[in-house]
């Protein structure tokens, strides 16, 4: 690529908000280190103030107002900053430029690096636990919560996911799961997540006694289809969450659940992620039907976000597939849920034909067990799916991820199509030579 192309490209992939600037007017009640919350709030989410004043407030006698210029790269946290700020602290709050374009293209990232922007932007830190939640009573769990929230919210591209020591009474949890589990798969899980198991056993480190690290399964999975791990903090948003995949980077927790329910979890955790996704990100078909996912979110309006969303859960966590004639279960929600596994094979719940315009509006359950399951022909079937339904969301814009500068390509031009259609006439070549070779 010469430096102009370099250059256009860069342009192409510009944040298009990175010109404008964010002001908003922030009224708060007179009193001694108010505005240091306020500030904290700024400061929690690692927003850049360009620029802040004072004065009297001309409308209530007792309270401040603060002009304040932020940064506008910021835009994708700010609904969530104003909210924080109208809760937490009474504050009321203007927002004066915010550039938000009725058919605007919401943000997403351009390159694999970018990913690093989410860490900062979780709904909820991983150390915060709600009051039903099993560890919600016990100092010990909720540190050790806090040691994983902090190793997610400092990691960056690139780094090697940090090697964690597992306490033994950690090691007993997912011993348990692991062993119970293990005695469903044969019977239970699709074809690809049996193939793949004895692969992590033999090379990561799946056994009853060693809770794998994510840097060995990351290594491992990167070698199968290019499926990467990065450590996540806390929940993200299904966009960011959805966005990683279209560069085949999952977001994996590496804590585990409280010891004294170890089969229960009310939020994903390690065993979740080790045995129900990781095994299928190992599959070719599977990563590219999640990626698929991944990259019809790019840019997608909110209620397609939402449907999209929607598809995951009933694909990536809860699917189920044809084996010939029987149904398995290939969702990670079902692989690494013991109860859940027996009962959506059972005559119990409603099958259905994966339908992705019937699928993505479906509602469902976070708590229990799911009522209807739908059933895939196979992940390239489905993988169709994805990008027929993909095709009828709105945006000006088809995108492409090229794995060699582990960029999104954006193409929405003759120069962008001319390079795709030069890259797959190349492999075209290649293709044409490796079947006269083998006529
Ligand atoms: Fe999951």
């Amino acid at each position: 690529m010469n430096v102009d192309s370099f250059q256009e490209t860069m342009y192409i992939e510009e944040n298009p908000y990175k010109n404008d600037m964010i002001s908003l007017i922030v009224s708060l009640k007179e009193k001694v280190g108010a505005l240091a919350k306020a500030l904290r709030i700024f400061e929690e989410k690692s927003i850049n103030l360009i620029h802040i004043e004072s004065r009297p407030s001309r409308v209530n006698k007792d309270e401040y107002e603060f002009f304040i210029n932020l940064d506008s790269r910021n835009i994708p946290l700010l609904t969530d900053i104003i909210a924080t700020l109208r809760n937490e602290i009474g504050a009321t709050v203007h927002e004066l430029s915010r550039k938000k374009k009725k058919d605007a293209v919401p943000w997403f990232p351009r390159t694999i690096q970018e990913l690093d922007r989410f860490a900062n932007q979780i709904l909820s830190y991983g150390a915060e636990l709600d009051a039903d939640h099993p560890g919600f009573k016990d100092p010990v769990y909720r540190a050790r919560r806090k040691e994983f929230a902090d190793i997610a919210y400092n990691y960056r591209h690139g780094q090697p996911i940090p090697k964690v020591t597992y306490t033994e009474e950690e090691k007993k949890t997912w011993g348990i799961v692991f062993r119970e589990l293990k005695t469903l798969y044969p019977t239970h899980a699709c074809y690809e997540h049996n193939h793949v198991f004895p692969l992590l056993e033999k090379y990561c480190g799946y056994q009853e006694d060693n809770i794998p690290q994510l840097e060995d399964v990351s290594r491992f999975l990167q070698t199968c289809t290019g499926f990467r791990l990065r450590p996540v903090a806390g929940l993200l948003s299904s966009r960011d969450f959805l966005a990683g995949l279209a560069f085949r980077v999952f977001h994996s927790t590496q804590y585990i659940r409280h010891g004294s329910k170890p089969m229960y979890t009310p939020e994903p955790d390690v065993c979740h992620e080790l045995l129900g996704h990781v095994p299928l990100f190992a599959d070719i078909s599977f990563a590219q039907f999640s990626q698929e996912i991944g990259l019809a979110s790019l840019g997608a309006p909110d209620e397609y976000i939402e449907k999209l969303a929607t598809v995951y859960w009933f694909t990536v966590e809860f699917g189920l597939c044809k084996e010939g004639d029987a149904i398995k279960a290939y969702g990670a929600g079902l692989l690494s849920s013991f109860g859940e596994l027996q009962y959506c094979l059972s005559d119990k719940p409603e099958i259905q034909s994966l339908n992705l315009e019937k699928t993505a509006v479906q509602k469902y359950p976070v708590t229990e067990f799911q009522p209807v399951y739908y059933v895939a022909e196979s992940f390239k079937n489905a993988k169709e799916k994805v990008r027929r339904f993909a095709s009828t969301i709105p945006r000006p814009f088809s995108v492409r991820y090229n794995p060699y500068t582990q960029r999104i390509e954006v193409l929405d031009n003759a120069k962008q199509l001319k390079n795709l259609a030069e890259s797959i006439s190349s492999e075209m070549g290649t293709l044409c030579s490796a079947l006269k070779k083998i006529e």
